[in-house]
């Protein structure tokens, strides 16, 4: 932590401060997430959602480990399994909904955190390997969905798992050899569900441990603010306890409520009846997708059809699939504006709104069936994709004129203030005279 003002841990209780001599866990707690953390005093609601993906990450942790008691990998009873789960054990179908519908809003959560990342400049200096490692998370995190999803055994599971895996077979020479032993066998069968299941148990944990890294790194400069100026003494922070915690307290309330009304209300609204059909290799599903969160990518990979500078279309998809993430690890260097805050950039902002649409675009076309004229709209979306970030954004950072900055963020969030309260202290200056 580097700033001086911050509040010193001191254990008012004689067993803290024994603990505190000995391990000083209740120091850590105090100076990460208590009042012994200063952060900016101007965050608006945006800055919730990093503490909205943990406690989403956790609640599958917490759900995935009392599915597993129930659950048999095994492609014989998995499909079985999961309905003895959802009519027989003890709020069985509470766990499992929450843990469906858990996965859906931890991605909408985690997308808003992206997105708010991008539109705040949060991924510029000295925040790279903040933005970096929760890139990492992101990639995980996808792993661990795709892999989940297999388990219930449904048509989608075994058909999404088809063709996501065969897609590495576009890789020339090696490709079906990479399929083979990323399946443990020539299709998608038992051992594919077993490994599946085995590394969907561990991943959460994986990615727990990078979210320990993302808040180190995050911890070393602080937290960014809706300005982009950073903080400049006492005037501009407050102890992140009681301020943040409670902030953080009512987005979370609000966040249950609403996972509360999908598990209760429409608890399949976001998943494909056709994953209620036990899988069968012989019967394809008419429309394969795979879950919502997936679809912009989905579309980047299906707006591939021609072969062209002698690699096949199929080969085209994936790299361009998997480089629309990672171009992402460059953006700190793609946007060389020394101005972080959209707020301050007029035209980046409306950019940034072109953006989303795009990828809202894709999100719908990955969703739809892979024809006219959803072909081609995702063709015209991925390449503006592409072009926002290795094109725009860095032609943006030369020619655009930025908003005047404010000198620091007391100042920008007292300047309103101020000028209101002029008037009553002009006024009782005047009847003094
Ligand atoms: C399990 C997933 C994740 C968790 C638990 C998590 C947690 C957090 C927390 C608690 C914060 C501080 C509060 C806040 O700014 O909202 C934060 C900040 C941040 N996160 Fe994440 N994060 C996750 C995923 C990601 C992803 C996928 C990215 C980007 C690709 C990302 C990028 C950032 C950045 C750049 C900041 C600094 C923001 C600023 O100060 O302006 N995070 N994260």
């Amino acid at each position: 932590m580097s700033f001086p003002w911050a509040e010193h841990y001191e254990p008012k209780h004689p067993l803290m401060r024994w603990i505190d001599q000995r391990l000083p866990l209740p120091r850590l707690v105090y100076n990460a997430v208590g009042a012994g953390y200063p952060v900016p005093r101007n965050l608006n609601y945006f800055w919730n959602f990093g503490v909205l993906a943990g406690f989403a990450l956790v609640l599958q942790i917490v759900t995935g480990i009392v599915l597993a008691m129930h659950y048999a990998a095994n492609t014989a009873v998995a499909f079985d399994s999961v309905e003895h789960i959802m009519r027989n054990v003890n709020s069985g179908w509470l766990l499992r909904y929450a843990h469906a519908n858990g996965a859906s809003f931890f991605f909408i959560v985690v997308y808003i955190h992206i997105f708010r990342g991008l539109y705040y400049g949060s991924y510029k200096p000295p925040r790279e390997v903040v933005w970096m490692l929760g890139l990492v998370i992101f990639l995980l995190m996808m792993a661990t969905a795709f892999m989940g999803y297999v388990l219930p055994w449904g048509q989608m599971s075994f058909w999404g798992a088809t063709v996501i895996t065969n897609l590495f077979s576009a890789i020339p020479v090696v490709g079906d050899a990479i399929v083979s032993w990323l399946l443990g066998g020539f299709a998608v069968d038992n051992a594919a569900l077993n490994r599946f299941f085995s590394l969907h148990f561990l991943l959460p944990f994986v990615i727990a441990g990078v979210v320990i890294l993302h808040i180190w790194a995050l911890h070393i400069p602080g937290s960014s603010n809706p300005t982009g100026v950073e903080v400049k003494g006492p005037q501009d922070t407050l102890p992140f306890h009681p301020y943040y915690t409670a902030k953080d307290g009512f987005g979370l309330g609000v966040f249950l409520i609403a996972l509360a009304l999908m598990v209760f209300f429409a608890p399949n609204f976001l998943g494909h009846a056709d994953n209620y059909i036990k899988a069968n290799p012989l019967s394809t599903p008419a429309h394969i997708v795979p879950e919502w969160y997936f679809w912009p990518f989905y579309a980047i990979l299906r707006a591939f059809t021609v072969d062209f500078l002698w690699i096949p279309a199929k080969l085209w998809g994936v790299l361009a699939m998997f480089a629309a993430i990672l171009l992402l690890f460059f953006l700190p260097w793609l946007d060389k504006s020394p101005v972080r805050s959209g707020s301050y950039r007029p035209l980046f902002k409306q950019f940034f709104w072109l953006l989303v649409i795009d990828v809202l675009i894709l999100g719908y076309c990955g969703g739809a069936p892979a024809e006219e004229p959803y072909v081609r709209i995702s063709q015209f979306a991925s390449a503006y994709y592409f072009a926002h970030f290795l094109i725009i954004l860095p032609l943006i950072a030369r020619i655009e004129k930025p908003l005047p900055l404010p000198n620091s963020i007391s100042e920008s969030v007292l300047h309103g203030e101020r000028r209101e309260a002029a008037p009553i202290g002009a006024a009782s200056a005047s009847a003094a005279e």
